[in-house]
């Protein structure tokens, strides 16, 4: 139920920090630390590749987890949607292991991949917030979400979920790999969990940059580099998703190659500045576009922020700066929304899940 909440999607923000609490708990051990299941630990450490299979959102929760799992556990990683997969499938290497990301866990593009490769012989994990969903009863392994029922069709907690459960995957599976540690998890994903409360706690921030720069705005581009470009692309998805407005998420070094024609006097471009290594480099990238005239927005973390910045979000370990810099991303996409009188739960031509091919 929605209970004082004017809509699901923004309950599902606020819940968030208490999800990212929940998987703590249901991943930790009697030591306190979090670890998986210990078969899917040992065929992470058997394996020479993974191959992440998803759509949409869980696609881009896919992303960063590749990130994760190269620098935590040290085994390579591939990404694909399941739509492109299924029909063009890459050569496998020797030892492949899938891992299937699905809120749902009745996704038919990734079902068709599952399918596909459970006859082929190969090791199957699904990570899910559906218990006995098809693509859980159809892997060999699951690892739930435990990000309770998510109703508005754009997904924000299952993302957050999704980020969480691969890097406890990455860590753990580092232990079998001989990777050394990196990462202290539940001190990590407790940090997380604040950072987290003190954005939905930034509500009247994130409404008045949707104000600002989304009110008239025909189209808008996320930038950022690393990891903040895969979280750009999920900004542009949950923008076009639920308020219509033409958006696109970017690799900032990449506007200079043709899209950068596009930038108009007032284009609003949305950049995210989370990563030490590449914060000079994206600042550059919005010059460039301010250049040409662009409603420029940073939003940068504490430590890397300069003057001008428009939000600065509260620091935390720089493998886990999805988990937060989404969070803003969401509720500007939501403001947006409701400002342009969108059924925000509910948007035209799409579906909870997407049980067709
Ligand atoms: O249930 P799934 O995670 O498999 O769904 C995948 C996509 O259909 C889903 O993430 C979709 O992109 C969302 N509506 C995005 O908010």
């Amino acid at each position: 139920e929605k209970g004082t909440y004017p809509h699901f999607m923004l309950k599902e923000i606020d819940e968030q920090p208490l999800v990212m609490r929940k998987i703590i708990q249901a991943y930790q051990n009697e030591d306190g630390n979090l670890e998986i299941d210990s078969d899917i630990k040992q065929a992470m450490g058997a394996t020479d590749r993974i191959y992440i299979i998803a759509c949409g959102t869980s696609y881009h929760a896919g992303l960063v987890g590749k990130q994760l799992i190269e620098k935590l556990a040290k085994i390579p990683v591939e990404v694909h949607l399941a739509s492109e997969f299924g029909y063009n499938m890459p050569l496998l290497s020797a030892k492949p292991i899938f891992i299937f990301i699905s809120q749902s866990g009745e996704t038919a593009d990734s079902r068709a991949v599952l399918v596909k490769v459970k006859e082929m012989g190969h090791c199957a994990i699904t990570i899910t917030n559906v218990p006995g969903s098809t693509l859980s009863r159809e892997a060999d392994y699951t690892m739930l979400l435990h990000a309770g029922p998510e109703i508005a069709v754009a997904s924000t907690k299952a993302y957050t979920a999704q980020v969480a459960v691969l890097a406890i995957l990455a860590s753990d599976a580092g232990a079998a790999t001989g990777a050394k540690a990196e990462l202290d998890v539940v001190k990590e994903l407790g940090i997380v969990a604040s950072a987290m409360e003190t954005l939905c706690n930034s509500k009247e921030e994130f409404e008045k940059i949707a104000t600002e720069y989304l009110a008239v705005a025909f189209d808008c581009f996320f930038i950022g580099r690393s990891v903040d470009y895969y979280v750009g692309l999920e900004g542009a998805l949950k923008l076009k998703e639920i308020s219509y407005i033409q958006a696109e998420g970017f690799a900032g070094g990449e506007l200079k190659h043709g899209t950068i024609a596009l930038i108009e006097r007032h284009t609003p471009v949305i950049a995210l500045a989370t990563q030490f290594g590449v914060n000079g480099a994206i600042r550059a990238n919005v010059r460039e576009v301010a250049a040409r005239g662009a409603s420029t927005c940073i939003i940068s973390m504490k430590g890397l922020e300069t003057e001008g910045d428009r939000f600065v979000l509260p620091a935390v370990h720089e493998l886990l700066t999805p988990l937060v810099s989404v969070i803003p991303l969401q509720l500007i996409s939501y403001y947006a929304a409701l400002h342009r009188g969108c059924d925000v739960d509910k948007p035209r031509n799409l579906a909870k899940s997407v049980t067709v091919e």
